[in-house]
């Protein structure tokens, strides 16, 4: 079994093969069940299956033929939306799976400008919440009576996401759970991304001279109980790193920071660790910051990168 993507021209010489491939077939967990022609006539007409935001393809499988159909929606937008329907007589097969996989690939290699694409699906659509599983996509929400369903109350819409980033690094992302809304009075407590950040901010201070010579601004960046193991291995305290930069002379290059990495490693703890050139020296960097909103650092250690 072999999927490709076909694109499809809706408003032209697809509008037959669409109209029929809609109007045959059941859609027993979208909202509207059953098409008829003029539903899909005005739905053809009005950009649903084709505009310079929706793209529509034909899901072809080298031994069945034309199995389905995918639409991709709000291309412009940084979220995009996926719609996947196999015709009747292939569902049951596993193909959703494959399918998905293809329409990230399709999103990501060719909109630049979109970072996520998602999908909904209603609660008891159990084949379909398997392929987005399978395919590795993401359960983002689950919104309650978000789903209308003639006759009856309504269902839950279930919501799943595949992230550009997690689609370049073949990672998944699992979804934060967030920090809890402060009450008010209470201080609000930053989120990792804004811990890390904080860190190099701090970090690169420590790297700016007249930082360096200050030791008030010294005592504010670097815990009481800080220590530093040294490129030569000595160990130091506060007190000795303070003193220790008083006497440095400037360097007339500032020093180059690269292969930043940063590591979360308590609700209020980062670890930055960095490739320096300092001069003609050239060492690897670890900190550990530790506080919010103004973290300090409690550890350093620099070790000699041989030439
Ligand atoms: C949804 C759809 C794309 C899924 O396609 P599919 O890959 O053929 O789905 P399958 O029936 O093969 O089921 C996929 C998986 O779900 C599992 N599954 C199916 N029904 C299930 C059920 N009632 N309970 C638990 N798991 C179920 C299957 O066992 C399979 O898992 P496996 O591969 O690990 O064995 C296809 O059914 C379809 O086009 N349906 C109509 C349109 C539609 O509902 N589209 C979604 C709109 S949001």
């Amino acid at each position: 079994m072999a999927l490709t993507l076909t694109l499809m021209d809706a408003a032209g010489g697809d509008r037959r093969a669409l109209t029929d491939f809609l109007t045959a077939n059941l859609w027993p967990f979208h909202v509207r069940q059953r098409l008829s022609g003029a539903q899909v006539t005005v739905d053809i007409d009005t950009g649903r299956w084709g505009d310079d935001r929706t793209e529509a393809f034909w899901i072809d499988d080298d031994e069945r033929g034309r199995v389905g159909l995918l639409r991709l929606d709000d291309l412009a937008d940084p979220t995009a939306v996926v719609d996947l329907r196999l015709a009747d007589p292939w569902r049951g097969q596993g193909l959703g799976a494959g399918a998905l996989a293809l329409a990230v690939d399709r999103v990501f290699r060719t909109r630049e400008g979109v970072a996520r694409l998602e999908g909904q699906t209603r609660e008891d659509n159990a084949p379909m919440r398997r392929a987005f599983d399978k395919a590795g996509w993401v359960r983002e929400a689950w919104y309650r009576d978000g789903w209308p369903v003639d006759g009856a109350e309504p269902l839950a819409s279930v919501a799943y996401g595949v992230l550009r980033r997690d689609w370049a690094s073949g990672s998944t992302t699992p979804v934060p759970c967030g920090p809890e809304t402060p009450r008010s009075g209470e201080p609000r407590r930053a989120d990792g991304g804004e811990l890390i950040a904080a860190a190099w901010t701090a970090e690169e201070l420590l790297l700016t001279p007249a930082v360096r010579r200050d030791p008030d601004e010294l005592r504010r960046l670097l815990a009481d109980d800080f220590t530093e193991i040294g490129r030569s291995g000595r160990r130091w305290t506060r007190d000795d790193i303070i003193v220790a930069l008083a006497a440095e002379t400037t360097s007339a290059r500032p020093p180059i920071i690269e292969e930043r990495d940063s590591r979360l490693l308590g609700p209020e703890t980062v670890l930055p660790t960095y490739l320096l050139r300092a001069d003609d020296r050239i060492s690897r960097r670890s900190s550990v910051w530790q506080g919010d909103p103004r973290p300090r650092c409690v550890f350093h250690q620099g070790t000699a990168v041989p030439d």
